[in-house]
């Protein structure tokens, strides 16, 4: 098995390729904290710095081209600059940006999206999945009169709503129970402690949480227990949605109450969504003046007009199925040849984390850390074949990309065995 001697090479390797964009964080570092904005994109020793970005590829400070396997951990659905979406966009732009008033475009994106996801007869727009799962968790509280919440360790619903553990400090004050996933018990118990459980919040695929899939039974079981305790059931479907047609909750065949979307949805724009039941959703209906739900810009017309076209042209019923078999494809092929290494890919269609480790992972507990090394020299790797993912191992395909770049990425995961996997 490799050691730290393999990835220190490989970091000093690193360094030495990028120094346009080291300087770039150290400037960068003079007027923002650590140079960061966003956290997740922050890595040791420092992260790469884009410029630009064409269909599934990315071009670095150095002069680097990358093919894109993270696409903007998924929102990036449509690559860079997909025509389509750029169409829809410039003639947005050219329209009128902001008219201080209803359109046409969020009742036509709203229909689309009442069409596509079952569960939802009614939605309202917000500017990121955060808000929209903030804007969930109000409506349900208001709804059922009850004060608390059940969600999962290390889930993860935003910036704010962030249950991997570290985060609790940046956490809104939610009264907020934490069950374990893929355990039907331990939210058997904490329905029975607590009388005031007004939702229970769980991602159909554990996202951030390292792609662990809900095992057969559990989303149904938490369909039919926040029933029984007059919760509601709320999917966080801000990354599964992409995963099938009809969202996870199509292919999984279990209905929530409320859904929260975001990422793609918006054709790359900033977006995020709330939808479900229209007695539930009906609290926001101004004309009854039950919930008030603010947003300079829920309705802007660029992410309207883009995401319109995305759904109505691009992420079709058909597209959503073949993307998703690919990546499944792809998926049961690099974890052939990762197994002699004891590493492995988790996940669904066209969204997968890898981990360096061969047993089952049902919940985050089962991940292991000591060999993480494994994993940071994993990434370090495939950016010397020009391959771009996140650190933490997540990867998303994207529309572009072809069979040419996931024959790259095969490719160098056979090198990285054949480098790596010696005694
Ligand atoms: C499952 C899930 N929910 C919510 C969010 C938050 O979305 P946003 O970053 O748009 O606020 C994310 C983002 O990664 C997510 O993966």
């Amino acid at each position: 098995m490799p050691g730290m001697l393999e990835l220190t090479r490989c970091l000093q390797r690193y360094i030495r390729a990028n120094p346009n964009s080291a300087r770039q964080l150290d400037w960068a570092a003079r007027v923002m904290p650590g140079g960061n904005t966003r956290s997740v994109l922050f890595y040791e020793p420092f992260p790469l710095v884009m410029t630009g970005g064409s269909g599934c590829f990315l071009n670095d400070l150095d002069g680097h081209r990358y093919v894109d396997f993270l696409a903007e951990y998924t929102a990036a659905l449509y690559g860079h600059s997909h025509p389509v979406i750029t169409h829809a966009l410039t003639g947005a732009m050219a329209n009128g940006l902001n008219l201080s008033a209803h359109t046409e475009l969020e009742a036509r994106l709203a229909s689309l999206i009442v069409e596509r996801f079952a569960c939802i007869e009614q939605v309202r727009f917000t500017n990121s999945g955060t808000e929209a799962n903030l804007l969930a968790l109000a409506a349900a509280k208001a709804y059922t009169g009850r004060s608390a919440i059940i969600a999962f360790n290390g889930g993860y619903h935003g910036g704010v709503l962030s249950f991997a553990g570290a985060n609790t400090a940046m956490n809104v004050p939610h009264r907020v129970y934490l069950a374990d996933y893929n355990d039907m018990d331990s939210v058997e118990r904490l329905l029975h402690e607590h009388v005031d459980i007004a939702a229970i919040l769980v991602e159909p695929m554990l996202g951030a949480g390292g792609c662990i899939c809900a095992e057969p039974g559990f989303l149904q079981g938490l369909r039919e227990r926040s029933q029984a305790h007059g919760a509601l059931l709320i999917f966080d479907e801000v990354m599964t949605s992409r995963l099938a047609p009809g969202g996870l909750q199509e292919k999984l065949g279990v209905r929530p109450d409320l859904m929260t979307l975001g990422k793609y949805i918006g054709g790359g724009m900033p977006c995020g969504a709330l939808g479900g039941r229209a007695d539930i959703m009906a609290q926001f209906d101004p004309r009854q003046g039950r919930l008030s739900h603010a947003g300079t810009f829920n309705n802007n017309v660029l992410t309207m007009a883009a995401g319109i076209a995305g759904l109505e042209q691009v992420y079709t019923r058909e597209a959503a199925l073949e993307l998703n078999a690919r990546g499944d494809g792809l998926r049961e092929h690099l974890n052939d040849v990762l197994a002699p290494l004891a590493m492995q890919f988790t996940g669904q269609g066209s969204v997968m984390n890898l981990h360096p480790t061969s047993v089952p992972i049902r919940r985050p507990a089962d991940i292991p850390t000591h060999r993480n090394h494994l994993r940071d020299l994993f990434f370090f790797h495939l950016l010397e074949c020009g391959i771009y993912s996140a650190r933490r191992g997540l990867f998303a395909l994207s529309l572009p990309l072809t069979d040419r770049e996931l024959i790259r990425l095969i490719t160098a995961t056979h090198t990285f065995a054949e480098r790596y996997g010696g005694d």
